[in-house]
């Protein structure tokens, strides 16, 4: 009776010890990583919003008037297109890259878009970086045009304009495609919208008292649509961060521990958004067209031509990431189980990439994706990659990775975007 009494006891103990030992051991890695709850952003105008609704959704900005910028983040596939690769205007035409999400991209700590950072803003310099040099440096040639984005989001939109395969069309198809200059063509996408009535009234409505509108209050409505759209500040994990100690299973707890120790995820998705501006070589397998006549896809290097930028892209912030399959840069993985499994396996992943899933992708894509399998390029791409990838220092057992995709899944999931 008395031993069974001890068991009992000690049975109860260790249960109770257990669970509490998951929040404090959580709270050290919060404290020690800063990890902070979103914040419901502020100074909503309806006006502004409500323009910048208009064109999310408006195929008027697109050359040929046939996609919207919808038509690659559709609210309802998390704000991507649950595609591989995005298909262009002509519906046809393979883009490089993954759509990515839209969630919390005008926080303050998103230093950088697109999965190579080609778009930056200095919020206290006010200065950007973009592939377009009218809008960059101290004295930018279009002032007039940066004094109205006032973030990278807002700049950013002025970029899926200007491409020919994703917005503009084909040269000779329609009068923004055939514009000599990014800024011609800029001009007659405002020149369309001004033409409509219903334009003129939402766009006075937003900027009263503006003599002259420009293709930067576009921007400017786009940017401030997305971010009461798309703001993402109720997780569990936030919840779970503001003090609900209930929001979270155990399992995720053990899932939020291993992403801050074992896994080292928190190397690269660090602070409130779990990623947005460290950028690294994870030696991701390469997918599709790519950039180069190898179809090949280097990542920063292609926009900076730096040695120390091949192969290297922009770890995405993660909330709401169990929405937006397929992942990386070139949609390589269908699930995060994948993913988990990438880390974990090292370089010798990158070898091992098993691209029979995208056979289901063959009618969209006419065909099979081209997926690099050139060892001399691989090779390169290896000898580069970040130590996490390099040393295999990613070793989680099942459990921990069980735990880990737990805690993506569903920690990270905001009900409002199911
Ligand atoms: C044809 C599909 C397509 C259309 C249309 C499109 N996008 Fe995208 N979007 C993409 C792809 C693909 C990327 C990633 C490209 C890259 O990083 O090189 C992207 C990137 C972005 C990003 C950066 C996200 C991040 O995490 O850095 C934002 C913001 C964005 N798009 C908003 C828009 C807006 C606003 C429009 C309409 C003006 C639009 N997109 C139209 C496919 C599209
Ligand atoms: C060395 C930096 C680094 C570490 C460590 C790291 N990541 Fe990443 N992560 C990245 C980069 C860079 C990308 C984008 C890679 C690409 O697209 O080619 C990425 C992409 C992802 C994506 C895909 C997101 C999307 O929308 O496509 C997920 C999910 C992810 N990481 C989760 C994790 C988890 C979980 C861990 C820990 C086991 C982890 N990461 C560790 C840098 C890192």
């Amino acid at each position: 009776m008395k031993i069974l009494y001890k068991i009992l006891l000690a049975m109860v103990l260790f249960l109770g010890c257990y669970a509490s030992n998951n929040d404090v051991e959580l709270q050290n890695y919060i404290n020690r990583f800063r990890f902070k709850a979103v914040a419901k952003p502020t100074g909503m105008n309806r006006d502004i919003f409500n323009l910048g609704k208009k064109i999310f959704f408006d195929n008027e900005i697109s050359g040929n008037r046939n996609i919207s910028c919808a038509g690659c983040h559709d609210p309802k596939k998390g704000t991507g297109d649950g595609l591989v690769l995005s298909l262009g205007e002509d519906g046809k035409t393979i883009i490089p890259r993954n759509s990515p999400a839209l969630f919390n991209l005008d926080h303050p700590e998103m230093r950088t878009l697109f999965w190579d950072g080609r778009v930056a803003y200095d919020r206290r310099g006010e200065v950007y970086t973009t592939p377009s040099e009218v809008l960059n440096g101290d004295y930018p040639e279009r002032w007039d045009i940066t004094d109205e984005l006032g973030s990278a989001l807002a700049a950013q939109a002025l970029f899926p304009i200007l491409s020919h395969e994703e917005m503009r069309g084909a040269k000779g198809t329609n009068e923004i495609a055939d514009a000599k200059t990014d800024e011609e063509a800029w001009k007659r996408v405002m020149a369309r919208l001004l033409d409509k009535s219903e334009y003129q009234e939402l766009f006075s409505k937003a900027f009263p008292n503006v003599v002259e509108l420009n293709i930067g209050h576009v921007g400017n409505a786009l940017a401030h649509f997305q971010k009461f759209e798309f703001a993402s500040y109720n997780t569990p994990w936030d919840k779970y961060l503001r003090g609900q100690i209930q929001a979270l299973s155990e399992a995720e707890k053990r899932g939020a521990i291993v992403f801050a120790t074992s896994g080292r995820c928190i190397v690269c998705h660090g602070q409130t958004l779990l990623g947005g501006n460290a950028m690294a070589n994870i030696a991701a397998p390469q997918v599709g067209p790519g950039k180069d006549i190898h179809h090949n896809d280097q990542g920063r290097f292609e926009f900076t031509g730096q040695e120390r930028h091949r192969y290297v892209f922009r770890a995405p912030p993660l909330r709401n990431v169990a929405l937006t399959a397929p992942y990386f840069h070139s949609g390589a993985y269908q699930k995060l189980e994948d993913v988990v499994n990438h880390y974990a396996g090292g370089l010798k992943s990158l070898d091992d990439y098993n691209s029979r899933w995208l056979d289901a992708f063959d009618d969209i894509y006419a065909g099979k994706l081209f997926v690099e399998t050139n060892h001399y390029r691989l090779f390169r791409k290896k000898e580069v990659a970040h130590p996490v990838m390099k040393r295999n220092m990613i070793n989680l057992t099942d459990t921990q990775k069980k735990d880990l995709v737990l805690f993506l899944k569903k920690s990270l999931t905001d009900p409002k975007f199911k």
